[in-house]
């Protein structure tokens, strides 16, 4: 099943070339400059589809790049992680990545077609994070409750059904995966699971650092860990969007740092739901080589 431009009932969202762009976030003809931008080695993109724990790979990215020293991050402390480490398809960003110095750290959620071409003569580096779509589409339905530019939900039901369609920020989450995927050979690139990171986070930030060349010491890396746990990225202003404006989170309606879980779709799901996920989710991953952690019945 594919979105076609004339299916998206959003308001909000834009069609461009098979994705939908959000109205006001996203410029098409921006978009397009994406595919040529120079390249450096240093230079990391971490791509997700929404929801699946890209403000978490951002507080771990900084980390890394402080050695754990969380107060070389505080020095920024007017700045939030998505300031830092910014989305590369968002109006304006893109200028401020071209004179930006090295490292040069970003955030996607665009599909590979857009990205820049010299990631696949293997330039830079790429963090793909995959979760259970399951909880994703939970978690973004409570995102689209508190995000001003994205159409609150009637309910879960209506919801659930935009998700399956892909009439969504992010389109299809099966396509996500399955084009970044398809294109792993071109690239350097290192796929991780948000249940990898909720299961063993020092194993994931050793694994991350690896692929990034990084040498830290066991301390050092310690560090990066003890201050992207869940609980203490709460508690951490910076690194749980608080600080970004009402007029882009609605932060009387909830945090954005949620429930940070694995399953939470349990609480959502009906059984009939659950059911057609499972066939939906067979049917598009049956050839798919990775398999993943998590439970997904
Ligand atoms: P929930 O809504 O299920 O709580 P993204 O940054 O891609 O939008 O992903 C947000 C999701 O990642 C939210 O999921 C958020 O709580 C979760 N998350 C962020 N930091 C986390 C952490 N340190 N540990 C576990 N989950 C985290």
């Amino acid at each position: 099943m594919d979105l076609t431009e004339a299916d998206s009932q959003n308001n909000e969202l834009v069609p461009h070339k098979g994705f939908l762009l959000i109205k006001g976030t996203h410029d098409p003809d921006d978009v397009d400059q994406i595919s040529n931008l120079e390249i450096r080695d240093s230079d990391v993109f971490v791509v997700t589809y929404p929801k699946s724990g890209t403000i978490w790979m951002q507080q771990i990215l900084l980390l890394l790049e402080a050695k754990g020293d969380v107060t070389a991050i505080n020095k920024f402390s007017n700045y939030s992680n998505a300031d830092l480490v910014p989305w590369i398809e968002v109006i304006g960003t893109r200028e401020a990545f071209i004179t930006a110095p090295s490292p040069r750290f970003r955030v996607t959620h665009l599909l590979h077609q857009f990205m820049p071409l010299a990631l696949r003569q293997k330039k830079g580096k790429v963090i793909y994070i995959a979760r259970n779509p399951k909880d994703v589409l939970v978690s973004y339905f409570y995102f689209h409750k508190l995000a001003t530019m994205l159409e609150t939900p009637k309910d879960f039901d209506d919801f659930f059904e935009k998700f399956m369609r892909g009439d969504v920020f992010g389109g299809r989450w099966f396509d996500h995966i399955k084009t970044w995927y398809s294109h792993k050979d071109d690239m350097n690139i290192l796929f991780i699971t948000y249940e990898e990171m909720i299961q063993n986070l020092q194993s994931a930030v050793e694994r991350i650092s690896l692929f990034l060349g990084k040498e830290l010491t066991d301390e050092q890396l310690a560090s990066v860990v003890e201050h992207s746990t869940f609980k203490n990225m709460r508690k951490i202003p910076q690194a749980n969007y608080e600080q970004v404006s009402d007029d882009l989170l609605n932060h009387h309606v909830g945090t954005f740092m949620r429930k940070g879980t694995i399953g939470d779709w349990k609480n959502h799901f009906t059984v009939a739901q659950n059911e057609r996920f499972d066939e939906v989710f067979q049917k598009e991953m049956k050839d798919f080589p990775l398999s993943f952690i998590w439970d997904i019945r």
